[in-house]
């Protein structure tokens, strides 16, 4: 059974079929999409809020032959108490693949191992895999040349992180630039260092200290081709917002610091934005901010990632 609960799941080759069929299924959209997913049902549980991942996810399920089933947490039996690997043993014998939002990383790999269907983390408050895959396909079908190797294209990059440097979409970006052969530098405040969490996979798969980390933002966008941030407020910690933006005030991405990245570095952000907090608008109306395309790969990508962890229609 494949899973999709962090970066370093998918490897080669499977890594590079997922970029190439991402790239195909966005080429061949309304056109021909293979029925992947016909006959089956996927079933989507989230405990947090989503525009992006929830409609992007639905519409692919859709789009693939599949019926994408959305479950809010309380409003299934999990809300009142169920265990998780209860709720992933029925599901199993009712649907073909699980797509999870949640708070603990742990519950996803609770209910990937207790259930016999495939599980795809859409974000946890450890990672993000999904959105990070996407920015990395966003990026390369910039930088590859037309027809050329996607992942080629992203070997020897530098990516910039700013701000929550320890936040699920940092952890997620310090495994997805040593998978990819790419080179990350985050600055952030002190005290928001890479943790444990994110030290144990990488010293698991012989990456220790494979990051860069400052507390001076000029010195991460130096040399960039990525300047890339999320908010500084993620879902969870809405209590810690007034001393989250004054520490992180120094990380937003103004003019001045994206111009100082390479001159045709690219600005990433997963979204939603908040123009003034981490991000200036100067720098969200700038002709490489590609946050829009960003957004809309999240729909080729996973559509890939699911034909690529597909089983079989039950008869
Ligand atoms: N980027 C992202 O995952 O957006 P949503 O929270 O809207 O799904
Ligand atoms: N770090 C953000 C990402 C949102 C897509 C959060 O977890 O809220």
């Amino acid at each position: 059974m494949k899973h999709f609960l962090k970066e370093t799941d998918l490897r080669h080759p499977a890594l590079a079929e997922v970029f190439a069929l991402a790239r195909e299924l966005k080429q061949k959209r309304g056109r021909h999409t293979p029925p992947v997913l016909a006959g089956q049902t996927w079933a989507m549980i989230f405990s947090k809020s989503s525009t992006r991942t929830r409609v992007s996810f639905e519409v692919g399920i859709h789009e693939l032959g599949g019926n994408p089933l959305f479950l809010n947490r309380n409003d299934i039996q999990l809300g009142r108490g169920e265990s998780i690997e209860d709720t992933a043993r029925v599901l199993s014998r009712f649907v073909h693949g699980l797509i999870v939002r949640t708070y603990d990383h742990n519950d996803v790999e609770r209910l990937a191992a207790a259930g016999t269907i495939p599980v795809i983390n859409a974000l946890t408050d450890f990672l993000h895999p999904c959105q990070i895959y996407t920015d990395a396909f966003t990026a390369a079908e910039r930088w590859a040349a037309p027809g050329g190797d996607l992942l080629d294209s992203l070997k020897g990059r530098k990516i910039a992180f700013l701000g929550d440097t320890a936040c699920n979409m940092a952890n997620s970006w310090i495994l997805g630039a040593n998978l990819l052969g790419m080179n990350i530098s985050l600055a952030g405040p002190k005290g928001f260092e890479p943790g444990v969490e994110v030290q144990a996979v990488l010293a698991k798969e012989g990456w220790t200290g494979r990051y860069h980390f400052t507390s001076d933002p000029y010195e991460a966008v130096a040399g960039a081709d990525i300047v890339y941030t999320d908010v500084w407020v993620s879902m969870g910690k809405e209590e810690e917002t007034k001393e989250r933006i004054r520490l992180m005030a120094p990380y937003a991405v103004t003019g001045k610091l994206f111009a100082a990245a390479k001159p045709d570095a690219l600005f990433l952000h997963c979204l939603p934005a908040h123009p003034g907090e981490e991000v200036m608008q100067e720098v969200l109306d700038n002709p490489r901010c590609i946050i829009f395309d960003q957004a809309e790969n999240r729909l080729h990508m996973q559509k890939a990632i699911m034909a690529v962890l597909a089983q079989r229609p039950r008869a």
